[in-house]
């Protein structure tokens, strides 16, 4: 679990954007999985990220004229699969959104939208998580069972999560931390809280 930090626009996002291919990059390569994808072309690139990339977003990035079954389901009917439903129910249960599935998302709160977010890339289950952010937008209470969920994912699940955070809470609990200034990698090598 990695954390990027540093000051707004100093580049974060940009960072996040061209590692997970949803920006090119003008230099330098990018290689996920042992494919470098800034080789790749769109198609297959598209491929690529449906398959083994999730993102989660300060703003959720839900499809607000969904309702939550239908934005759980939606990365599985662009892969033309159906959603598995025991699964999804598990996990809004988990999240405790149960009663929420045939609402419209934009019924829901800030913390319950965002844990829609989650409990779709989790049910997804790429390989690495990109997370924007993701608790920017959240009280305290929500935003620490939001980071509770991303860490579990790489602690317990072995997957890679990469996040974005203003929250030195949340970079101590990473592994690594990479810090950002004006456009630059300060520290590309350093090991996060977690050790120190
Ligand atoms: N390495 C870079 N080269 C060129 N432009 C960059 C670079 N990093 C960031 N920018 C630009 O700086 C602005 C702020 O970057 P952004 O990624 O949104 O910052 P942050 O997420 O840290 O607030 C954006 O307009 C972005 O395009
Ligand atoms: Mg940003």
């Amino acid at each position: 679990m990695t954390a990027i930090v540093g000051p707004s626009g100093s580049g974060k996002s940009t960072l996040l954007y061209c590692l997970s291919g949803l920006e090119k990059s003008v230099s330098g390569l990018v290689s996920l999985l042992g494919k470098e994808i800034t080789q790749m072309g769109v198609s297959e690139l598209t491929r690529f990220r449906r398959r083994h990339l999730g993102f989660v977003f300060q703003s959720y990035n839900l499809i607000t004229s969904m309702t939550v079954e239908e934005n759980l389901a939606l990365p599985f009917t662009l892969r033309g699969k159906r959603l598995p439903r025991q699964k999804s129910d598990e996990l809004l249960r988990y999240f405790g959104l149960e009663g929420q599935k045939k609402k419209s998302v934009t019924l829901l709160s800030g913390g319950e939208q965002q844990r829609v977010a989650l409990a779709r890339v989790l049910l997804s289950d790429v390989d690495i998580i990109f997370a924007d952010e993701p608790t920017g937008a959240l009280d305290q209470e929500s935003g620490a069972k939001v980071m509770q969920v991303l860490k579990s994912l790489a602690v317990d699940s072995g997957k890679t999560v990469v996040v974005v955070t203003h929250s030195d809470e949340v970079a101590g609990q990473c592994d690594r931390i990479v810090e950002v200034r004006d456009g630059h990698v300060l520290n590309a090598d350093a090991e996060g809280g977690a050790r120190a």
